[in-house]
């Protein structure tokens, strides 16, 4: 693969309705890097350089859906699973649009010890790709995601929570604490602080008594470095009598009662249908 500089190169992707702009580089082939939009099938993730080209494969097309296992649906929300051994070329190309909207991860073209989880939402025409997470089939570290993406044009709608929420639902399974590969981005740290302190507290607010740090781990399946780190990042840790205790702050309540109204939706674990892959 040659690629033409580490610059910026294509300005917009365009997938199904939606047209967007491309944040950084990715290494599409170079004769796609100079094109002011890059024509994407939203199913099979094939990239064009018109929409002649896509319009003519699209007729043709007929995917509907990611590939791999449908995992999990509820309501119009489903979950594919993808090995990306089966399914080089398209978690190849998946990569490929991820790359435009992520600055510091290496791009794999080595897509075969990941499995891809991709979330997708449902209407007449299909099942959308909203965004995915990547997972590695073994990780000596405890990671349960490599990458984790919102496509742009679905952003900042809660979906992101979801897609961490899945992955956390997934360690559950697994019998598993797991967290998110390092670096995040800022991106990615600003989501995962959400997640988990919507999730601490909600479980320090339904349980009566004293709650520990290891039960809120096999609660939320999240480690307990995440855990402290979120707690003291929020002024929640006190030393009291030599230990320390997790305590709700006027703060922090008063914050989850507004991420509370805003009533999103939520991953229904009993949709799961789902075993760790062997
Ligand atoms: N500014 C401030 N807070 C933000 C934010 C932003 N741009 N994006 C997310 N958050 C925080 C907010 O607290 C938000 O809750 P709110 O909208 O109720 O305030 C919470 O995260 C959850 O947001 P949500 O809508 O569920 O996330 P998302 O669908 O926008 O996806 C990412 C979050 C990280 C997946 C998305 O930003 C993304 O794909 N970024 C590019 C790729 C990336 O950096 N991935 C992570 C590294 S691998
Ligand atoms: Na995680």
């Amino acid at each position: 693969h040659s690629e033409v500089s580490r610059v910026k190169n294509l300005d917009k992707l365009q997938m199904g309705k939606h047209e967007v702009e491309t944040w950084y580089f990715s290494p599409y082939p170079v004769e796609y890097a100079h094109l002011p939009v890059l024509y994407i099938c939203e199913f099979c993730l094939l990239y064009y350089p018109s929409f002649t080209q896509l319009k003519r494969h699209r007729s043709k097309c007929t995917l509907l859906h990611p590939p791999g296992n449908e995992i999990y649906r509820y309501d119009d929300i489903s979950f594919f699973e993808i090995d990306g051994r089966r399914q080089r070329t398209w978690c190849r190309n998946l990569c490929l649009i991820s790359k435009c909207f992520l600055d510091h991860k290496t791009l794999y073209y080595d897509v075969d010890p990941f499995m891809y989880y991709c979330m997708t939402i449902k209407d007449e025409f299909g099942c959308h790709l909203i965004g995915y997470f990547s997972k590695e089939k073994e990780s000596p570290e405890g990671y349960n995601v490599a990458c984790i993406l919102t496509l742009p044009q679905h952003q900042r709608k809660g979906y992101g929570r979801l897609l961490i929420e899945f992955s956390y639902e997934l360690s559950k399974v697994e019998g598993k604490l797991g967290s998110p590969e390092k670096p995040l981005s800022d991106l990615g740290l600003l989501g995962y602080r959400a997640y988990w302190q919507e999730k601490i507290v909600e479980l320090l607010l339904n349980s009566d008594d004293e709650i520990s740090l290891e039960e809120i781990a096999q609660k939320t399946a999240i480690t307990h470095g995440d855990i402290m780190h979120t707690c003291q990042a929020l002024q929640m840790i006190k030393y009291y009598k030599g230990g320390h205790i997790i305590h709700l702050t006027d703060a922090v309540l008063e914050q989850h009662r507004k991420t509370m109204s805003k009533n999103r939706r939520s991953i229904n674990p009993a949709a799961l249908k789902w075993k760790p892959p062997v």
